[in-house]
């Protein structure tokens, strides 16, 4: 496995729009991909990687949303200076190639996003609420399942990667450069 670079705007290769993994391309060349770009995520740490955030224009998310592990003891952490505990997590990974969206409802619901391509910036964003999707694993197998809540808006901002979206294209113009400059300014003091 390896910690792959992650493109941030505005290299403009995000723009790109990703091109379907072929019927000869699930070998084991996409495995590798699939546990760097998992390995590349939970080092960042990020919830969802599309494979254009590391380079590759392919047809290829992973997620995953770390859901609280009730059977696991808190985790205790210090950072700034003080301590505290929070909830164990425990890793459900998921990869989706190819994917497809279908029947998006519509009423939609409102999360603040961020994006390991554009970070330290968090802004709602709408999307529709739940929403059905298409993909093929790592093996080539066809699936099809309903998503909601988080896993909706998740997997359809990674989707909005392969079609070179980020989710600031979604905010109004003036919103978009605001959060444009503040990167900026966080980059300048870095
Ligand atoms: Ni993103």
């Amino acid at each position: 496995m390896a910690i792959l670079e992650i493109l941030e705007v505005p290299d403009p290769r995000l723009k790109t729009v990703s091109t379907p993994v072929e019927a000869d391309e699930f070998n084991d060349d996409l495995k590798q991909l699939a546990d760097d770009m998992l390995e590349t995520m939970y080092d960042a740490p990020g919830i969802g990687l599309a494979a254009i955030q590391v380079g590759v224009p392919k047809r290829m998310l992973v997620i995953d949303l770390q859901p609280e592990d009730p059977d696991a003891d808190p985790v205790e952490c210090e950072h700034d200076g003080h301590k505290h505990t929070h909830p164990a997590t425990k890793k459900e990974p998921r990869v989706f190639v190819n994917p497809v969206i279908l029947d998006p409802a519509d009423d939609m619901s409102t999360f603040n996003e961020g994006c390991l391509s554009v970070p330290e910036i968090y802004a709602d964003v709408d999307r529709p609420a739940t929403c059905r999707v298409q993909y093929q694993d790592l093996d080539g197998n066809h699936h099809e399942e309903a998503l909601e809540g988080m896993m909706a808006t998740c997997l359809q901002h990674e989707m909005d990667h392969l079609e070179g979206i980020l989710f600031i294209d979604h905010l109004s113009r003036l919103k978009r450069q605001m959060a444009l400059k503040k990167l900026k300014k966080i980059r300048q003091v870095a």
